[in-house]
């Protein structure tokens, strides 16, 4: 049987480094099945051309003929564009991908050491005030606008058993739940309340007692997270603290160019940089093929090829740590492709 990725390069320096995370990908021989890729079309620069941001056809595919896909960056403009919505938003709806995964990991200066920060973000991908059900009304005072805030019991079961399971398989072995539920004691308390109760769940019988559970309220954890990240291991947040934590926690290692993320389901993943089209620099062949490389080695372990995984990792952590071919973001001088083929050859 083959490993079906989509590639959805999408706008910008998506396109400059989903190629060069497939190079990687195709250079694992062995370590995978055969490999069968379909390239796909989604984007703003896709919408401009043709009035679509997602094609039905690239959501047809996904479903019916890919067991995984990368996906580059899309440009959304900051302004209202009639017709258009953010084909990743729609993606991660589409494919019910309700986690959103974001390891952050600092590479330590030699090979034995152990890195400074380590941690995972676990942000539910579906509601919380992202439902965006916002109204206004005009009221004698001026206007007024409220937001819905959705939490479930349902997603907040979901993810919290996607933190445990993740959280089992690190050594350290710990969650955090981040809420704040000392303000928003119906939302925020439903969410705690029902990811402490993972581990009790009948279903569960005991898979989780090792895992240590700690929680912090959501502005603390982020001080914390600045001065002493190494208490955290694996934190859960519902939909807006995580996108606030998830991005905090990446400016600890530097460039945005190496962080990566997967969106994962219960029968799909995606991987994705978590950086942007970066319209400053596209086109110069300099943009950091790292986020996108190590997002498709997340995407493998997410699909349970460890092996896989852990050899990408282990060829950029080296290629980082050695410093001599990184790219400009990184005090480098190298471009894109010479960056991968520093990865290929320590691969
Ligand atoms: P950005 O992440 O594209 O760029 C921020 C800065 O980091 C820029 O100076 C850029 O050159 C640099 N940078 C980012 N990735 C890099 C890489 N791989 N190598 C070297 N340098 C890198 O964020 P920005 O500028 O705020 O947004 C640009 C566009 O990207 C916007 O249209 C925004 O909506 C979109 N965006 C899309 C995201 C996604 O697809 N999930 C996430 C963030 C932004
Ligand atoms: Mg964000």
């Amino acid at each position: 049987k083959s490993l079906r990725i989509g590639l959805i390069p999408a706008d910008g320096i998506g396109r400059e480094v989903i190629p060069a995370a497939r190079r990687v990908l195709e250079a694992l021989g062995s370590d995978l099945p055969k490999l069968e890729f379909h390239d796909l079309l989604a984007g703003f620069d896709l919408f401009t051309r043709t009035g679509t941001a997602l094609p039905s056809e690239t959501i047809h595919v996904l479903k019916e003929e890919c067991d995984a896909a990368l996906f580059g960056a899309v440009s959304s403009p900051s302004r209202k564009v009639a017709g258009y919505s953010s084909p990743i938003v729609a993606l991660r709806k589409e494919l019910d991908l309700y986690a959103n995964i974001r390891p952050v990991v600092a590479v330590s200066p030699n090979p034995e050491g152990k890195p400074s920060v380590d941690l995972v973000v676990v942000r539910e991908n579906t509601e919380c005030l992202y439902v965006k059900q916002e109204t206004m009304t005009q009221t004698d005072s001026g206007r007024e606008a409220r937001a819905t805030r959705l939490i479930t019991e349902r997603a907040s079961r979901r993810i919290g058993r996607m933190a445990f399971e993740l959280a089992l398989a690190r050594p350290r072995k710990k969650v955090t739940i981040i809420h704040k539920s000392n303000v928003l004691s119906v939302t925020d308390g439903l969410f705690r309340e029902t990811v402490r109760a993972v581990p009790t769940l009948p279903e569960i019988s005991g898979r989780f007692d090792s895992v240590t559970i700690a929680e912090q309220i959501v502005d603390s954890a982020v001080y914390r997270l600045f001065r002493e990240p190494e208490i955290y291991d694996v934190m859960v947040a519902p939909n807006l603290y995580g996108d606030i934590l998830s991005d905090a926690a990446a400016a600890l290692v530097g460039s945005l160019g190496l962080v990566p993320s997967v969106n994962a389901g219960d029968s799909f993943v995606m991987g994705e940089p978590v950086h942007g089209s970066a319209p400053d620099i596209e086109g110069q062949r300099i943009a950091n093929p790292l986020a996108a490389i190590r997002s498709a080695a997340l995407m493998l372990r997410h699909l349970k090829y460890e092996d896989a995984a852990n050899r990408i990792d282990t060829a950029v952590d080296h290629v980082i740590r050695d410093g001599r071919v990184l790219t400009p973001d990184l005090g480098g001088k190298s471009k894109t492709d010479e960056v991968v083929e520093a990865v290929l050859r320590r691969l």
